[in-house]
Parts: C-alpha cells; structure tokens; sequence
C-alpha cells in the first residue's frame, strides 16, 4: 500500500517543530507500525536526510518505550495494544496517517517523536519499591500466604509498563492512573506493607512536583492505556492517600 505520512519533525528539545509530509510505498498489511517506520528511514538515510527519531526497544509491548501519537491517538489505533503491537492491516491505500510525539509539559521533546519520560522514573524511585532484608537464609517463596484475589489484581496492575499513553490521553495531563497502578501493586500485597504510607504520600509528592496535571475522572487513560489499567486503581489510591494522610498526622 501507498501513504502519506504526517510526521512532527524537531531537531531538539529547544528548537521550532513542524509536521512534514512524506510519501512510502510498497508497505506490507504485515508489518508493524515501527517496521512501516524503517522504510521510511532506510529511504531518508539513502538521501542523507535525517531519519526519523522515534523510541523503541522491545518491539513486543513489553518496554514501552514506543510512544508516539497515530491520528490522535496514543499508540494509534486498536485497543489493548502498544505502536509496536500495531500493524498497517489497520490501514487502507492511500490514507494519510498523522503521527506526533506524546505531548505533555512533564515529557519534554528530545527529538521528532522521542520524548523525555525520566519523570516517570523519579516517581517510580520515590516510593515503587519493596524493602527485602537479604541477610541470612533465602526465604522460601510461598512463606508469607497471599489470598488469589489480592495476588491476581495486584499482578494486573503490575502489568502498566510505563509507557506514559495515559498521561499523553488526558486532557490534564495526568499521570495518576500510571501512579496508581504503582502504587496498587504494592499495596494489595503483605510485601508492601512497610513503606505502604511513605509510598502513595511520596509517589503523589513527586507526580506533583513534576508538573503532571490533575485528575478530572474523565477516564481518557485508561480507554488509551495498552495494558488496559483499570481505573479502580485510580479509587483505591485514593483510598491509599487519604488514610496515609490521617496517620501521618
Ligand atoms: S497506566 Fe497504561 S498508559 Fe499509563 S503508563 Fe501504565 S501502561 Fe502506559
Ligand atoms: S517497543 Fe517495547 S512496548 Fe513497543
């Protein structure tokens, strides 16, 4: 098939951005959106254009990494699925297909379709984490009993791979429902019971500090999320918060 692409085009962080048109052809209904992507970068390098700068790793819905808005939408097309996940069957000869970097002011532009998502990583750092003593005898794994229901929900919200869709869906640009999932996953356990407190009060702390936005309940995130995150984790962060709130004081 033959498309027009619409791309956001920007050298760095600083610089003006613009959307420019490009043409490919010969694109199979097999190959992923990324692959579709390649081409288009193989016939820029033969040109000595500059390719196309976009994120990637896995290539499998697993890093989430991919981050890139496809005519409006975060990873395009298709429910339940990552750009990577995504395939041109999706499409029709002759579209046009827009594609834009997830934009929020908490995720900079560091290049075309790159952006900077180390936010992210500082909310994660400030409180999504477990303390294990290490010292003495491994324990065995099935010593401390967690009930199915608690296990399974907690592994569904373990599933958010961080790739920052929802905070790219929402007109706020929130990141609560990727704080929330963080913070659910450890709080359904008997693991995450020592810093349970610490943990949503300094995870909040630091969502705010890096300039994500509030949320509305419009529900954006969760209909753009890849791993579709509920957000009843949304609830019980909340829930998470407000009692953290009243025995820290
Ligand atoms: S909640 Fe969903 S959209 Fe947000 S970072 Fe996690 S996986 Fe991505
Ligand atoms: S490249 Fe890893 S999730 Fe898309």
């Amino acid at each position: 098939m033959k498309l027009t692409l619409k791309i956001w085009r920007q050298k760095n962080k600083n610089a003006h951005g613009e959307m420019k048109t490009y043409q490919v052809d010969h694109i199979s209904d097999d190959m992923s959106f990324l692959e579709m992507i390649d081409v288009l970068n193989e016939e820029l390098v033969e040109k000595n254009d500059d390719p196309v700068a976009f994120d990637h790793d896995c290539r499998e819905g697993i890093c989430g990494m991919c981050s890139m808005v496809i005519n409006g939408q975060p990873h395009g097309p298709g429910k339940g699925i990552t750009t990577c996940q995504l395939h041109m069957r999706e499409f029709n000869d002759g579209d046009t297909i827009y594609i834009e970097p997830f934009r929020a002011d908490a995720f900079p532009i560091i290049k075309d379709l790159v952006v900077d998502r180390s936010a992210f990583d500082r909310i994660q750092q400030a409180g999504g984490f477990i303390s294990v003593n290490t010292s003495g005898n491994t324990i065995d794994a099935n010593a401390i009993p967690v009930p199915k229901e608690n296990a399974d929900t907690a592994f569904d919200s373990a599933t958010c791979i961080g790739c920052g869709a929802c905070v790219a869906a929402c007109k706020n640009s929130s990141a609560i429902l990727f704080v929330s999932a963080k913070v659910s996953q450890f709080a359904l356990l008997p693991q995450g019971e020592l810093e349970r407190k610490e943990r949503a009060l300094k995870m909040v702390e630091q969502m705010d500090k890096e300039g994500f936005g509030s949320c509305t309940n419009i529900g954006d995130c969760a209909a753009e999320c890849p791993k579709e995150i509920s957000l009843e984790n949304i609830a019980r962060l909340n829930r998470e918060y407000i009692s953290a709130t009243i025995k820290s004081k």
